[in-house]
């Protein structure tokens, strides 16, 4: 059987590296993985709690579309705590993870063959869902000359080349760790105010700021689409639970497709996710680990020969260019593998053109295993 046209997207090759990574570990070898973008800690203690009691309690059944209200309340409240801004619970939906929220704000603003702008280097699966949805992917190169940032004039260039009809940017951002500056992104969202394109931004990374400077979308405009999830900062990547604030116009349009897409999110990772906001101290604690491995990193990484390295300002990625010396990335990352055991993610998922000059390293691992990483490839590229 023939599949669709529309289905013929990228792997992602991130996932390569981790089913040969996961191989040799279960061969008993060795093997420290900086390729996979997730919290090495667990949940925190009181969203574990919470779904426990919950559990026992014994039902667990279908939300609302757009979630249980406690949550979306106390989502909403977090707005006002972290940020300052008011926010109407209203405008709250949870998701599947933002991966959802993604599908539900592509579905929901976007019309079939609509040009949506993202960064390359990016997340590989915003290429991919666009395409996906029949929508088009409109990539934008950013490097060294902008410290990566997605910038209102790469915005501008790409609409009066050829219009788009929204615009994709996340800050802190995967792979580069970039963080927009809050000036930028008023100048990005004021830009997409005044053109009529849909303005996303995906806050998945916040409270990952290691040098200051996050600011939410709606402290600027009430537009913007904004994502987030408890992947990240709150350590839930496999509960799959996240949220969307969505234009007050646009929340029956999401209600209505999220109804039928996915029902509702799960009520047991909502239950638990309700618990995080009070968790800080845990959550402050995992990312002071992620400081000092990022640290370690901004030390070690030019030693080591790495070269055009991203800021680090953010997430808990470094992304560089490859030492001299080798062919590409993927076999970079190959050998690397194969002799010193460890894990690293050629940079062909973020950037298809560039890619294969750069690396991603993630340090959401624990410190003694960077500290050992960095020592075996310091031994394996001194040779
Ligand atoms: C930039 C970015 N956005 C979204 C996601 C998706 O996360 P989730 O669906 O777990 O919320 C990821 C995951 O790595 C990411 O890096």
């Amino acid at each position: 059987m023939k599949a669709s046209r529309r289905s013929d997207v990228d792997p992602f090759r991130a996932m390569d590296v981790l089913a040969e990574a996961n191989r040799m570990i279960e061969r008993g070898e060795p093997v420290i993985s900086l390729a996979v973008g997730q919290p090495a800690a667990p949940a925190p203690r009181a969203a574990r709690m919470a779904a426990d009691a919950h559990l026992t309690r014994g039902r667990i059944a279908y939300t609302d579309a757009l979630g249980r209200m406690d949550l979306r309340e106390r989502i909403a409240r977090h707005y006002e705590e972290a940020y300052g801004v008011d926010l109407d619970p209203a405008r709250v939906m949870v998701t599947t993870g933002s991966s959802a929220g993604f599908n539900l704000i592509f579905l929901a603003a976007f019309d079939p063959g609509a040009r949506i702008a993202i960064a390359s280097p990016g997340y590989p699966a915003y290429r991919n869902i666009i395409r996906v949805l029949g929508l088009e992917p409109v990539e934008i190169p950013v490097g060294v000359e902008s410290r990566y940032v997605f910038t209102a004039d790469h915005l501008a260039a790409a609409h009066e080349e050829r219009p788009v009809d929204g615009v994709l940017v996340a800050s802190p951002a995967n792979p580069t760790g970039t963080v927009t500056p809050p000036e930028e992104l008023k100048r990005l969202i004021d830009y997409a105010d005044e053109h009529g394109i849909r303005f996303i931004s995906d806050e998945i990374y916040h409270r990952l700021a290691y040098t200051g400077g996050e600011a939410t979308a709606l402290a600027f405009s009430d537009a913007p689409f904004v994502v987030n999830s408890f992947s990240k900062y709150y350590c839930m990547t496999g509960w799959r639970v996240g949220w969307l604030v969505l234009p007050p116009e646009m929340v029956r349009v999401a209600e209505r497709i999220g109804q039928s897409l996915y029902i509702s999110a799960p009520e047991l990772s909502q239950v638990a996710a309700k618990a995080v906001f009070d968790a800080t101290d845990e959550l402050d604690r995992v990312r002071d680990g992620y400081a000092k491995n990022r640290d370690l990193l901004v030390e070690a990484l030019p030693r080591l020969g790495f070269r055009d390295i991203a800021p680090i300002d953010g997430a808990f990625y470094a992304y560089a260019a490859i030492p001299e010396g080798h062919a590409s990335a993927s076999e970079f990352a190959r050998t690397l593998l194969a002799e010193c055991h460890v894990a690293m993610t050629p940079g062909i998922d973020f950037d298809l053109t560039r890619g294969e000059g750069f690396v991603r390293l993630s340090y959401a691992c624990d410190h003694a295993d960077l500290v050992e990483a960095v020592r075996r490839m310091e031994a394996h590229l001194a040779r």
